[in-house]
């Protein structure tokens, strides 16, 4: 592993945040964040801000893993450098449409959770189970969701990038489910690596995870985290190839609620 290291919260050893430009603050916790309730006039320029940070946030872990697993199999190592492109040119899209909403980077804090958690583990299977199969998989389900209610909103522009973020998001997961379930099938004991990765995932969520009530930088009351599950995209789920059974759980969580058209029973 290279020499970036560690820092302790709650029991947990999490990665050091990666490098970012000066412009930037980085912070641990929701409470830190800048996220407004939607009527603000600075919620839409937030939000695409936070989520161009979270594209230089997948970028750097697809990158890191590269660095870190030199000897996994030369086609593993092909998507995740595919997946580099994907999210450097998503960074850039989205700093665009920052730049057209009147923003300039830096002007929020940011967040590099999903680093300091994903970049933690150390192997392969636990990284894309919760990077991509968890993270990304999540972000599925919100852009989905953000898309219509951006068009809703009349700002179609941003919706057009979101939209075409999450074709390629898609893949993402989809990679990750395949390689996670080959690995699994050649080997069982990688089964206990994924466990282990996503139960150190919900640990980290639970310390960290800003509790209902709780009121972040710019005075908005957060909800209980159960709450704040987004609706399940479930069309995007099956071509993501996560299994029925897999999504029925990812709905269950979500109290069923689903952007699918189709019925979500339980
Ligand atoms: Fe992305
Ligand atoms: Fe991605």
């Amino acid at each position: 592993m290279s020499g970036i290291g560690h820092f302790d919260v709650a029991g947990l050893r999490l990665r050091d945040n990666p490098a970012r430009d000066a412009c930037f603050r980085l912070v641990l916790s929701d409470t830190e964040m800048h996220e407004y309730e939607p009527s603000h006039p600075l919620a839409r320029r937030e939000m695409v801000h936070r989520h161009m940070s979270n594209e230089i946030t997948s970028l750097d872990i697809a990158a890191q893993c590269l660095a870190d697993f030199p000897d996994a199999l030369w086609e593993l190592r092909l998507e995740l450098a595919r997946q580099c492109w994907d999210e450097s040119r998503h960074v850039a899209a989205l700093a665009r449409r920052l730049r057209e909403l009147g923003g300039t980077k830096g002007e929020f804090p940011i967040s590099a959770f999903e680093w300091n958690v994903t970049c933690a583990l150390d192997d392969l299977p636990g990284r894309l189970a919760t990077q991509n199969r968890t993270f990304e998989a999540g972000a599925m389900d919100v852009v989905a969701g953000l898309a219509s209610g951006l068009r809703g909103a009349g700002d179609p522009g941003t919706a057009e990038v979101i939209e075409a973020i999450l074709a390629d998001e898609i893949q993402h997961v989809r990679f990750a489910n395949r390689w996670i379930k080959r690995l699994v099938d050649e080997d069982r004991r990688v089964l206990l690596k994924v466990v282990a990765a996503i139960r150190f995932l919900a640990q980290a969520n639970a310390a960290l995870q800003a509790r209902e009530g709780e009121v972040n930088a710019v005075g908005v009351a957060l909800a209980d985290p159960a709450d704040r599950v987004p609706a399940v995209n479930v069309e995007d789920r099956r071509l993501a190839e996560f299994t029925d059974e897999e999504i029925q759980e990812v709905l269950r969580q979500a109290g069923f609620r689903s952007l699918s058209s189709e019925p979500a029973v339980p």
